[in-house]
């Protein structure tokens, strides 16, 4: 029987409350799909902070390294906001991502019909999306050097180099190629250098190795309001780090809430799965939160580790709960967080374990 070790990260706010119902996801999977699962919980984030004075224990990068995946909930806390450098909840996620290795984030964005009405946008705009953004995740503004700070000035650099722009492209159009074929790059070209960059090499993994993809090229700015006007449209977005993360958050908008987006962070050592928002420190401890980012990137972790069909028995089970407006309240309905993933699991599996006990 295969076996599996998951290091599991709950973090801080919400994090362990949509960690929790991915967790029991994980083990009715592996009960109903006859493979094994190993569920480790490692300190990060402010949790760590209080208690072993950082938020990125040694023992938590070693356990991530040494396992077969990496799931995380999420970190950080304005009560935590007054540290400063890798004390920062933050900057321990960024050392993990780093540590990890995985520089293509990939945060799928469906809307399905179901959630047609829970969107802000109008139904005729936000209907049929399905679109990928791939995120490039260790480098760009938040790795480069030079970086400093003093109460004057401070500063960051946007450093992109030939070689992660190639290997993030060929990840993006490989991906396109098995999707609709359709590539769309979004920078800042007609700024800045390192967006000049971008665009070219770009363009040459395009013209060299993926001429039967479509590619699109389109500044940020106007990405942003394509994205609200015709996300339809899209079908991979391969962008940077820093307008991948400003990105994906608009994009929350398209499905009703931020609270269902998942993602994949795959290309390096281990690959981490983690939703797309934060802590949401205004309804954390109220059992509100939406765990279908957090479900949904089980999802994704069932698949990186080759178990396809409980990832689409999962991914089903979310699509029917769904369907039957079982929502929770960032959607509009009034289930808790536990209710939500009851009902995903009963459609899933037919039953719903409690977390298991370590
Ligand atoms: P956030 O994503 O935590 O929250 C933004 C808004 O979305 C809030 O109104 C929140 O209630 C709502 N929301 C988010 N997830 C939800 C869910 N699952 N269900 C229902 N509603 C949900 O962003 P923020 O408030 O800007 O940041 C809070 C903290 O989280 C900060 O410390 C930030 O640095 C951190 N953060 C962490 C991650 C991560 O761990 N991956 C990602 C983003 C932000
Ligand atoms: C995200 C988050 C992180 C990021 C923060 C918390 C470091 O916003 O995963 O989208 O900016 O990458
Ligand atoms: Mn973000």
């Amino acid at each position: 029987m295969p076996g599996y070790k998951i290091a599991v990260l709950p973090g801080d706010g919400i994090g362990p409350e949509v960690t929790r119902e991915a967790e029991r996801a994980l083990v009715a999977a592996a009960q109903a799909f006859d493979f094994e699962i190993e569920l480790e919980h490692w300190p990060i984030g402010g949790t760590a902070l209080e208690k072993f004075d950082m938020p990125f224990p040694d023992a938590t990068r070693e356990a991530c390294l040494a396992a077969d995946a990496v799931f995380l909930g999420a970190i950080g806390d304005p009560k935590w906001d007054h540290e400063t450098g890798n004390r920062r909840c933050e900057a321990a996620l960024l050392a993990l991502r780093k540590a990890l290795g995985g520089y293509a984030n990939l945060r799928p964005v469906i809307v399905p019909e179901s959630l047609v009405g829970a969107s802000p946008l109008r139904p005729d705009r936000v209907s049929g999306t399905d679109l990928l953004i791939v995120r490039e995740l260790t480098s760009g503004i938040y790795f480069g050097e030079p970086r400093s700070s003093s109460e004057d000035a401070a500063a960051n650099s946007m450093v992109y180099t030939r070689g992660e722009i190639e290997r993030i492209a060929r990840m993006a159009f490989s991906i396109a190629e098995k999707r609709r074929g359709h590539l769309t790059s979004v920078d800042k070209a007609n700024v800045l250098e390192v967006s000049q960059l971008w665009r070219s090499v770009v363009t040459e993994i395009h013209e060299s190795e993926f001429p039967n993809v479509k590619l699109e090229h389109l500044y940020i700015d106007n990405a942003a309001i394509q994205l609200i006007l015709n996300p339809s449209q899209f079908d991979v977005i391969l962008t940077g780090n820093l307008f991948g993360d400003i990105l994906s958050d608009l994009a929350g908008t398209l499905p009703g809430s931020l609270g269902i987006l998942p993602s994949a962070s795959i290309g390096g050592l281990v690959n981490l799965y983690e939703p797309v928002h934060g802590s949401a420190p205004d309804i954390a401890g109220k059992g509100w939160a939406n765990p279908g980012g957090a479900l949904l990137s089980a999802v994704m972790l069932l698949q990186g580790l080759g178990e396809m069909e409980a990832g689409i028995r999962l991914q089903d089970g979310i699509v029917n709960a769904l369907n039957e407006a079982v929502l929770t309240r960032d959607l509009g309905g009034t289930v808790s967080t536990t209710e939500f993933a009851d009902s995903v699991l009963s459609h899933a599996f037919d039953f719903a374990p409690t977390v298991p006990i370590r």
